[in-house]
């Protein structure tokens, strides 16, 4: 009997659902247990979000500061798992706060040490730098990572900025004001995420993952568009100053948060499409140095 252990959070439901199809041909078999884990906090946070505490969210994500968590149960802490498949969603460019405080507590090495592990991230589209940090916490932890799957809303950027917000807000996935694209993964991404599993629970078979990535990436499981990582390199400069500022004034946090609310509205709505134009004028410049980001991005 082999054991195979399924950790996410999910607000909406969304990694959930995608769980639920990644882990599928491993529920198909009869010699294979799969649990389930599911991050829970001590304190949840909202959804659908309020302003406040959407952009109060900010600092403690950026600066991965953890959060108290509820235990996982005696059973998952005592069982010997073969594989984990760890969901995440990305908060700030930053693994968000309950992974990052399950990451950081004292279960973690004790489900992860030593273990192969796939993540799979369920994001808007700013998932790279996050997976950066993520590959720290889980080499912190002495995981060892085996494979990656990139979910994203598909959407040009700036639409997918209206229809997320929209999503987040209302605690719906509906099509905003009427007239936008369903935000997020999309269902039949989502539905067909099960051929993921697939690939993985053969790697699984044969006790071999050193051909996982190439094959993920092959079927399309990591999207990579330039431009977002240049975005967010940028971003993750200026949210670290940010972030600092608002945390070493805490009697200032709420006029600080307001003003990063403004910040970010700009950077959006302004700063990106010209940093996109930009991109794109000197895209035969950067072909090499693209090409190579591209490889880093999609490998592991
Ligand atoms: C506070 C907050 C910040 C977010 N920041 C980002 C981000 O920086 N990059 C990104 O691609 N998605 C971002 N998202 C979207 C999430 O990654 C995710 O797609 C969405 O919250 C749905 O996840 P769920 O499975 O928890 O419902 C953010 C969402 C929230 C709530």
């Amino acid at each position: 009997m082999k054991n195979i252990l399924v950790i996410y959070y999910s607000q909406s439901g969304q990694l959930k659902e995608i769980a639920d199809q990644i882990s599928q041909p491993f529920q198909k078999d009869a010699n294979i247990r799969v649990d389930y884990y599911q991050i829970q906090m001590e304190n949840e946070f909202p959804f659908p979000w309020d302003k406040d505490s959407f952009f109060g969210a900010f600092p403690d994500s950026f600066q991965q500061i953890p959060h108290k968590i509820i235990p996982p149960s005696e059973t998952i802490l005592n069982t010997n798992y073969d594989l984990i498949l760890f969901h995440y969603q990305v908060w700030y460019l930053t693994p968000s706060i309950p992974i990052n405080s399950f990451l950081k507590s004292e279960y973690a090495k004790k489900i992860l040490q030593n273990k192969p592990v796939v993540t799979i991230s369920g994001s808007r589209n700013m998932w790279a730098l996050a997976q950066d940090k993520m590959k720290v916490l889980l080499k912190a932890n002495q995981a060892k990572l085996v494979g990656n799957i990139a979910l994203v809303d598909r959407n040009i950027n700036l639409i997918s900025v209206v229809t997320v917000v929209d999503w987040m807000f209302s605690g719906l996935k509906r099509k905003a004001y009427g007239i936008f694209p369903l935000p997020g993964v999309s269902d039949k991404e989502i539905k067909e995420s099960n051929k993921f599993g697939t690939i993985i629970y053969n790697h699984f078979l044969d006790n071999n993952y050193s051909n996982l990535q190439t094959d993920l990436v092959t079927n399309g499981a990591v999207e990579f568009r330039h431009f977002l990582i240049s975005m967010d390199k940028k971003a993750n400069k200026m949210f670290k100053i940010w972030s600092k500022i608002i945390l070493s004034n805490p009697n200032k946090k709420k006029i600080l948060t307001k003003l990063f609310n403004y910040y970010l509205f700009v950077a959006i709505w302004v700063l990106s499409p010209i940093v996109h134009l930009i991109e794109t004028i000197l895209y035969p410049i950067l072909y090499f140095k693209i090409r190579k980001q591209k490889k880093y991005y999609q490998g592991i």
